[in-house]
């Protein structure tokens, strides 16, 4: 089995979670929206599930819609925010969100909807200078869409400050989201506090946290109006038909409760590993991104001049070590990152970069094993280069 240093990509189930959702995959396999006792034991655990959820997040459970996963989250948002509007308007993003919303907002170009980018700086955040700008257009944005922490660099984002920013512009008629599905689970994430700044609506998705793939939630204040993306028998609330994958959002709503254990003792231990390891890049030559700036504390994105990142991969692969380059979602994908690029990094050394993202069951040996690996296969690397040229 690999070494897996790729927890941003997806997390493996904690136990607790596969006992709870074992159930709804066997015995307890009613239809949630039956109206019997089979239907209602699952109507009973989803609607467990869905406080469990809002209470990991200070939301209340009404506010809570499930969805397949944080990409049909965003677009709920985005889509379903924007059938709303008679007339087109602008929908604003940062320039570095994942490209579940980039794509969704692009799409709504094809409905007359104007984009307006929000740069990021050279550590990969979000500017004041870049929201300031947008907000001083004679036409300001309805739609707002700012992720809280991104999932290449683990940047944070200063989403309170410009929610609040937006708010005191004092125009109405906005609505104001934020990706949170990096952020929850490894910094406390507070849907009323972040509403009382002037953020309407939150997505999160239960595979980062230790949950399962293929359930995920977007929270919203009860005054946001939506369309529905899919419509047919008004599950949830008429906002996402179709039968409710009940397992998955039990397996959600488990990995929700243990958010707070995570809270409480993961982050000082994943930071330390982090800085290992960081020190250790850095003696290799590693250019390190976002570093200067406040960061998830499992996440470190790095790059070694005249080094591909795709072919790195592939050697620490066969060492045995599971890393990303570049997005996860996109590593189909040779272009360099579009989050790189956004904070100026030149294609070529955008082309190297990798990112290693620890979880719970990462150790310091595996940390010492892996700069092991990555020294072996930038010497193996660099003398082929060598050779080559
Ligand atoms: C920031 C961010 N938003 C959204 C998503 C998409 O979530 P899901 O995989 O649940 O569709 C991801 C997944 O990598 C992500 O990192």
């Amino acid at each position: 089995m690999s070494v897996y240093l790729d927890y941003n990509a997806t997390t493996p189930l904690d136990e607790r979670v596969l006992s709870a959702m074992l159930p709804y995959l066997s015995a307890r396999y009613g239809n949630a929206s039956s109206r019997h006792e089979p239907g209602r034991v699952a109507r009973r655990a989803v609607e467990l599930a869905r406080e469990q959820v809002a209470v990991a997040v200070g939301a209340h459970p009404t506010e809570v819609v499930f969805t397949s996963g944080g990409s049909e989250a965003n677009n709920l948002f985005l889509q379903g925010v924007a059938a709303t509007f008679s007339t087109a308007g602008t929908v604003a993003f940062g320039a570095i969100e994942h490209p579940c919303v980039l794509n969704a907002a692009r799409q709504l170009t094809r409905r007359g909807w104007r984009l307006a980018e929000l740069p990021a700086d050279a550590e990969g955040r979000i500017t004041l200078a870049g929201v300031d700008a947008v907000l001083s257009a004679a036409k300001k944005p309805e739609l707002w869409s700012l992720m809280l922490a991104n999932n290449e660099t683990g940047v944070l984002q200063e989403v309170e400050s410009i929610a609040a920013r937006v708010g005191a512009e004092g125009h109405s008629g906005y609505w104001f989201h934020t990706d949170a599905v990096q952020a929850f689970g490894k910094i406390p994430v507070d849907f009323r506090r972040l509403n009382q700044a002037g953020v309407h609506a939150l997505t999160l998705s239960a595979h980062k946290i230790y949950g399962p793939k293929g359930a995920a939630a977007l929270i919203f204040d009860k005054h946001l109006d939506l369309m529905p993306l899919i419509a047919g028998g008004g599950q949830e609330g008429g906002l996402r038909s179709g039968t409710e994958n009940v397992a998955a959002i039990v397996g959600f709503g488990a990995a929700a409760t243990l958010v707070s254990e995570h809270l409480a003792h993961l982050p000082a231990r994943l930071q330390a590993m982090r800085e290992r390891l960081e020190a250790g890049a850095r003696d290799l030559g590693a250019t390190l991104f976002g570093a200067n700036a406040a960061r998830l504390p499992n996440t470190s994105y790095f790059a070694f001049a005249g080094i591909e990142g795709d072919t790195l991969l592939s050697r620490l692969d066969r060492a045995g070590f599971a890393v990303a380059s570049g997005s996860a979602c996109s590593s189909a994908n040779p272009d360099p990152s579009h989050v790189l690029l956004a904070m100026g990094v030149p294609p070529n050394l955008a082309r190297g970069a990798l990112r290693v993202s620890l979880g719970k069951e990462t150790t310091p040996a595996q940390i010492d094993d892996f700069l092991r690996a990555l020294k072996t296969a930038l010497s193996d690397l660099q003398k082929l280069t060598a050779l080559q040229s």
